[in-house]
């Protein structure tokens, strides 16, 4: 059975902490659902970690729903979230109804994520009624990055700080079932939590959250363009691989691989025939 938005509620309301990571492909997903990770996220922060952009402003619907539907193949019990990309959502009401329905309908997903607050609390209201779950996302909003001027903290001003209480408080007012609070201070981030009742999950937003949620690659140390300080690397995947590519570079160029055991043969008295045409 697949976890619901209700799963996640509870765990909220029995004071459990909530994980969830993002992902991007078939293999990768399935070993995230069978750790048993409750909640994936299919950020657009692919268009850096997987395809090599700067930001996630180049990423496009398409691209988003091509990668969903991977992760949703690879899962069988974890929510996944499917991140709506730069205006697919903000044009009309009716143009992010119609886009967050192409996450549920043609993807799989069972939830869509977008960022902003009061601005965008209007949409949250409108694609909760058609029946689709919407997680929020404030405080650092990637997307929004020339007007934000960087990856910087926000929130650290007393009218910057209410801001974001506003954006949360509006988000849990519209039906969002839950709100990403990303690079804010700790203590605003404790504050929001103890303020509304739907889960926040942090990044960079310390611990004080209902639960956490990271960048797959960051987390595994495969993405090695930068880290951000509010990752903690569990593993240096980069290393892994580099390591094991070289040894397959190596074993080829010497012939010690493939072997026989890699590959199959036919019959003598069928090579003989071969031979003899
Ligand atoms: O795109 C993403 O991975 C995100 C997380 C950083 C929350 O939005």
């Amino acid at each position: 059975m697949r976890i619901t938005i209700n799963d996640i509620r509870e765990l909220k309301e029995k004071g459990e902490i909530i994980t969830m990571v993002t992902a991007y492909d078939y293999s990768t997903a399935k070993i995230v659902d069978q750790v048993g990770i409750p909640l994936i996220l299919v950020g657009d922060s692919l268009g850096m970690v997987v395809l090599g952009y700067e930001s996630t402003i180049p990423v496009t619907l398409d691209i988003m729903l091509h990668h969903t539907k991977a992760v949703v193949r690879g899962t069988k019990q974890a929510l996944v979230v499917g991140d709506m990309p730069f205006m697919t959502y903000h044009t009309s009401t009716e143009d992010a109804m119609r886009n967050a329905a192409r996450f549920i309908q043609e993807a799989g997903a069972q939830a869509v994520k977008l960022e902003g607050g009061v601005t965008v609390a209007d949409k949250v209201k409108r694609i909760v009624e058609c029946g689709i779950p919407v997680m929020g996302h404030i405080g650092l909003t990637p997307q929004s990055i020339n007007q934000i001027g960087g990856h910087k903290a926000q929130g650290k001003t007393p009218e910057a700080a209410v801001k974001i209480l506003d954006d949360a408080r509006a988000l849990e007012q519209a039906g969002a079932f839950a709100v990403v609070l990303e690079t804010v201070p700790a203590q605003l981030a404790s504050l929001i939590t103890e303020k509304i009742s739907i889960p926040t999950i942090g990044i960079g937003a310390g611990p004080g959250c209902s639960g956490q949620v990271q960048v797959i690659n960051d987390l595994l140390g495969s993405y090695t363009d930068f880290v951000p300080r509010h990752a903690k690397q569990y593993a240096k995947l980069a290393d892994i691989i580099s390591g094991a590519l070289t040894e397959y570079y190596k074993e080829v160029r010497a012939s010690t691989f493939p072997t026989k055991k890699h590959g199959s043969s036919i019959d003598e008295s069928v090579l003989a025939e071969l031979k003899a045409k």
